[in-house]
């Protein structure tokens, strides 16, 4: 079959190199891509935004699958458009994807399933929100209600912070609405699970360490590295998880007319084994995807066609008592500005088989070049019998990389190790 990938980061590309191992895989584009996509797969220009040519594009290159990567293309519905254009795609509704794209939706779901999550109170109005943390104190959580690309979150230890972050927010396009939490205390996990509205599979599970310095510290980033699986979703949190958070989710959804179909990333908190929902996002996680696929290999392309065509109820997902691990390789000064178009050597040294991977997040061909264009560049990423098995994999492969103007956490899964 012909299938299309939407998206150019490094989820994308794992997603493209596991789905191109498939044998039912003939012909694989991806829009946009990015130099390391383009090594598995066809690169397309496209406007990933606009549903009509994505749905166009299709027709024209005989597509029979569509899956969409990143949560812009989805909050637009783009998968509206294609399935209404009869393309079989993998990705919710714009409807559905309000689980990510307005966090004061996904707590009316929450309040309505009984799911567990943070306590909180909604804002339109600066002096209210200022009003209620100055009552409540810190630490305390504030967010801008809609898609803010990683940046609409503030932890605010502080009340001084928690103020500033009132005012900062409310002044973004994203924060015509504010909703501030309770500050919950734990640890994160990653939870994957496939849903075609009805059924529900976890896929996997993983942890990402978003401070951009070792021992995390420093400000928050979209991750910098990841590995799966995550020690802390023993099969008892996996399974109240499921009980009392994803299930209830899913059946709300449902029972409101927009049922959600394609992955359900849940952030989880947890602590003395309970966990509490800390947000919900409609597409895979990015790094986190890295890990998984090399994980879970060819499968993933009937998984997510089972999940496509409503049959995951069949559908079963085999696991290897395998770890893998991603560092993610970034351009020195992220997250904040830096430099852009530098060449990366070395990449023709690192082994790429079935157990090491580098998978490109912000590359681009110049010249026949390979050179940087984004923050997080690269994702190293290993397999291993163990934990520390992976992570020694993934950063023998970095020191074999000659790239001086990149950098990375020394210490990707500290926490499991
Ligand atoms: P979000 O975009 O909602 O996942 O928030 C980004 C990060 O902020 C999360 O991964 C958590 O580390 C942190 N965070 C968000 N909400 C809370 C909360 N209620 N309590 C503690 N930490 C939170
Ligand atoms: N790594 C977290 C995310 O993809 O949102």
């Amino acid at each position: 079959m012909n299938i299309l990938i939407l998206g150019s980061g490094g989820r994308e590309h794992a997603l493209a190199w596991a789905v191109k191992q498939n044998p039912k895989c003939d012909r694989l584009i991806v829009a946009p891509g990015n130099a390391g996509i383009a090594a598995v797969a066809e690169c397309a220009d496209l406007d990933i935004l606009d549903g009509t040519a994505v749905a166009q594009f299709a027709t024209e290159n005989a597509i029979d699958f569509i899956i969409i990567g990143p949560e812009a293309p989805l909050a637009a519905g783009v998968a509206d458009d294609t399935r209404a254009a009869g393309f079989l795609t993998f990705g919710p509704s714009a409807a559905a994807a309000r689980l990510e794209a307005s966090k004061a939706f996904t707590k009316d779901i929450c309040d309505a399933c009984l799911a567990p999550t943070a306590a909180y109170a909604r804002f339109t109005d600066a002096a209210a929100a200022r009003a209620h943390v100055t009552t409540t104190g810190a630490p305390i959580v504030i967010k801008a209600d809609g898609l803010a690309a990683g940046k609409g979150v503030v932890v605010a230890m502080t009340l001084t912070e928690a103020l500033d972050a009132i005012e900062d927010l409310f002044a973004t396009p994203a924060g015509a609405e504010v909703v501030i939490e309770e500050f919950m205390t734990g640890e994160e996990a990653s939870f994957f699970i496939l849903t075609d509205g009805v059924n529900a599979l976890p896929l996997g599970t993983a942890q990402d360490h978003k401070r951009v310095h070792d021992g995390d510290t420093g400000p928050n980033t979209g991750g910098m590295g990841a590995y799966s699986p995550a020690p802390v979703m023993t099969p008892e949190v996996t399974q109240r998880a499921m009980d009392q958070i994803v299930l209830p989710t899913i059946r709300e959804m449902a029972r409101r007319g927009t049922p959600y179909q394609g992955v359900l990333f849940a952030g989880l908190m947890i602590e003395d084994g309970q966990p509490r929902l800390v947000e919900y996002n409609a597409r895979f996680g990015d790094p986190e995807t890295q890990v998984l696929m090399m994980r879970l290999g060819a499968q993933v392309l009937d998984l997510l066609l089972a999940c496509a065509e409503g049959r995951l109820d069949s559908a079963r997902v085999n696991w290897a008592d395998d770890h893998a691990l991603t560092v993610v390789i970034a351009a020195r000064g992220y997250p904040g500005p830096h430099a852009k178009g530098s060449v990366i050597n070395g990449l023709d040294r690192m082994p790429e088989d079935s157990r090491h991977m580098v998978f490109h997040a912000g590359t681009t061909l110049r010249d026949g070049l390979i050179t940087a264009t984004g923050g997080r560049v690269l994702n190293i990423t290993a397999r291993g019998d163990s934990l520390p098995d992976a992570r020694n994999r993934a950063y023998a492969m970095i020191d074999l990389l000659d790239w001086p103007d990149g950098f990375c956490r020394s210490d990707i899964g500290w926490r499991a190790l």
